[in-house]
């Protein structure tokens, strides 16, 4: 769902102007739980495509999105590439925070502020945003984050392609996960040949899967990855064909080339995590979540 956020404040409309011209994509999803809707989340992803440009804008101006104390953390970094991830990452997670809590309200981006906990989680402050926290991620031109209310934890991460890296990330598998990347790539190898070219790179998605399932996970329970990878080994990892699953296709919008699977842990058995094999893009988004939990589209009320 490439959806524009209703939201027609002036102050706000001038921040959102970017999201309007299809820059980023604004997904607003309900969480279903006993059958019934339980809250709402946002999900915004931001490409490539439109990261020079939007990092250009606020660069120029950064407190038109920042707080003064975020400003003190964004001059302190030295390099271009995390100025650009800590401005980026934090445009997609205040867009998510307003379309997810404001309708029609005035509301200027840099009053939110997310600080950071103490093992560097993210934190939203705001007086209107008692409940609502955010999860982050960034990488090589491509940011997400996720808005959602506290009581429903949830997270995500993002990486690309990378030979190399998803190299090392195989490296680290525990050895059921090895039997369980032969079995998804056999099984998978067929169907996904019109869009993942060679062996290697289905083997390299499989390992972007796994790993950002892990890094979802420790974020979910904040302790990021300062503990063993082994902690968080995955069981299992199905991939959801589009003809049987046409519900969470349609829920997040996906286009020809991008599938989805859910992958279950082994010691944290009370989440599951949902990825986006983004095969034009060359990346992976997984998004952690409790297990029990549903999705479906938000209708905004009249
Ligand atoms: C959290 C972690 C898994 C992030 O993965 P990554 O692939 O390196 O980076 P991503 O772009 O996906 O995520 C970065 C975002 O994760 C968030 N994050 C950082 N630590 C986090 C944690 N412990 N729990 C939840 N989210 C966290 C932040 O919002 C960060 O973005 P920001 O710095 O721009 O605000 C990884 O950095 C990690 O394990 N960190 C350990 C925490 C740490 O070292 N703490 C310092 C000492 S206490």
């Amino acid at each position: 769902m490439d959806s524009n956020i209703a939201i027609a404040s002036s102050t706000f409309q001038y921040d959102l102007y970017y999201f309007k011209m299809d820059m980023a994509k604004v997904t607003e999803l309900s969480i279903v739980r006993d059958k019934r809707v339980y809250d709402d989340v946002c999900l915004v992803t931001l490409s490539e495509s439109s990261w020079i440009e939007l990092y250009e804008e606020y660069a120029r101006e950064p407190s038109k999105l920042l707080s003064r104390s975020e400003l003190t953390s964004f001059s302190s970094f030295k390099s271009k590439r995390r100025k650009q991830s800590y401005l980026m990452g934090r445009l997609c997670a205040k867009t998510a925070c307003v379309s997810l809590a404001f309708n029609e309200d005035d509301i200027l981006l840099s009053s939110i502020e997310i600080l950071k906990g103490v093992f560097e989680f993210p934190v939203v402050s705001h007086p209107q945003l008692s409940n609502i926290q955010v999860s982050i991620s960034h990488v090589n031109g491509f940011a997400c984050a996720i808005a959602y209310s506290e009581r429903h934890p949830m997270s995500i991460d993002i990486e690309c392609l990378d030979e190399k890296r998803c190299r090392t990330m195989g490296k680290k598998l525990e050895e059921d996960e090895i039997d369980c990347q032969e079995s998804f790539c056999s099984v998978n190898k067929k169907r996904l040949s019109n869009f993942i070219n060679t062996p290697t790179d289905l083997n390299s998605y499989f390992n972007l899967i796994n790993w950002t399932a892990k890094e979802s996970v420790s974020k979910v329970l904040r302790t990021g990855l300062m503990c063993p990878t082994r902690f968080y080994e995955v069981k299992a990892c199905d991939f959801l064909p589009r003809e049987s699953f046409k519900d969470i296709y349609d829920v997040f919008g996906l286009k020809e080339g991008t599938f989805v699977c859910v992958s279950m842990f082994k010691h944290f058995s009370q989440y599951k995590v949902i990825s986006f094999l983004d095969t034009k893009l060359g990346n992976v988004i997984s998004i952690c979540l409790p297990k029990k939990t549903k999705l479906k589209k938000f209708n905004r009320p009249n």
